[in-house]
């Protein structure tokens, strides 16, 4: 168990991932791209903190997550590692960084350890990816792997539906998560899949499994903190709980801020000096 170097505080780490499953204690998890939000999400208790490749879309304005780059998620990571003082840093590999062969992936995984300073990478796929994940691990580098609806292979389904509710695809997403484990994987994400079939993969793999519309019988669950904020706008599937009106108040408090500077009323003459 490692403390943080400036603090007495415990550092999560795969290990304890483990423990919380095996005693039943529920993992929180959520997305953060920057220095701001990974330090408040951190001080408020959050255990893992994905700086997910979501960043195209929330933060870059892409429609799907394809165009980031692997430039841009080490800039993303780097700046959210140095927030962070609790949880456990999970940096998603870019689409096109580790598809090609098993030596691209570990050299992407090498250079996301090394230029942002994170804890651990998470790739999407079962079996087609199973090298590239044992070629990561034998580096030393923990691997968290992502099964149900998959972004980064968004063309081939051609529609962000329900994954994995016919009988074919969620037996192939069960043998791809014992593949995950079995290769060497600390944790599994599922996305959008039925809550029956989380379930039964969450009681079949040791390993802990966190879903996102994957219902509640999982070991943890991951939102994306601008939808969980309400600071996304239109984006409101099934399985988003919005926990605050962000973008509502952000937007009053700039009308605000326009209306009082319009009116000379900022900066008064306490503000000024
Ligand atoms: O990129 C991301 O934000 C993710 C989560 C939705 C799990 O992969």
């Amino acid at each position: 168990m490692s403390v943080h170097p400036s603090s007495n505080i415990k550092r999560i780490t795969t290990h304890i991932l483990q423990e919380m499953k095996g005693r039943g204690e529920k993992i929180t998890m959520l997305t953060a791209y920057d220095f701001s939000m990974a330090g408040i999400i951190d001080a408020a208790g959050i255990d893992i903190i994905l700086v997910g490749d979501s960043a195209s879309n929330v933060m870059a304005g892409h429609e799907t997550t394809l165009p980031i780059t692997l430039d841009q998620m080490i800039y993303h990571a780097s700046s959210v590692v140095r927030g962070v003082r609790r949880a456990f840093v999970v940096v998603d590999i870019p689409f096109g960084s580790y598809q090609g062969n098993s030596s691209e992936a570990l050299r992407s995984a090498i250079r996301i350890m090394k230029e942002s300073g994170a804890h651990a990478v998470k790739v999407e796929g079962g079996a087609e990816i199973k090298e590239s994940v044992t070629r990561i691990l034998s580096a030393g580098v923990p691997v968290m792997g992502h099964l149900g609806l998959t972004p980064q292979s968004i063309y081939k389904f051609g529609t962000y539906t329900v994954r994995a509710k016919e009988e074919e695809e969620a037996n192939k997403l069960l043998e791809d998560a014992k593949i995950l484990e079995e290769s060497g994987c600390f944790a599994i994400v599922l996305e959008k899949i039925p809550a029956k079939l989380a379930k039964k993969v969450a009681e079949t793999v040791s390993i802990p499994v966190i879903g996102i519309g994957a219902g509640g019988d999982v070991d943890g669950q991951v939102l994306v903190v601008h939808d969980m904020l309400g600071i996304t706008q239109e984006f409101k599937p099934r399985f988003l709980r919005q926990y605050a009106d962000l973008r509502g108040m952000m937007t009053q408090a700039v009308e605000d801020y326009v209306k009082d500077v319009k009116a000379k009323d900022f900066p008064n003459q306490s503000e000024s000096y």
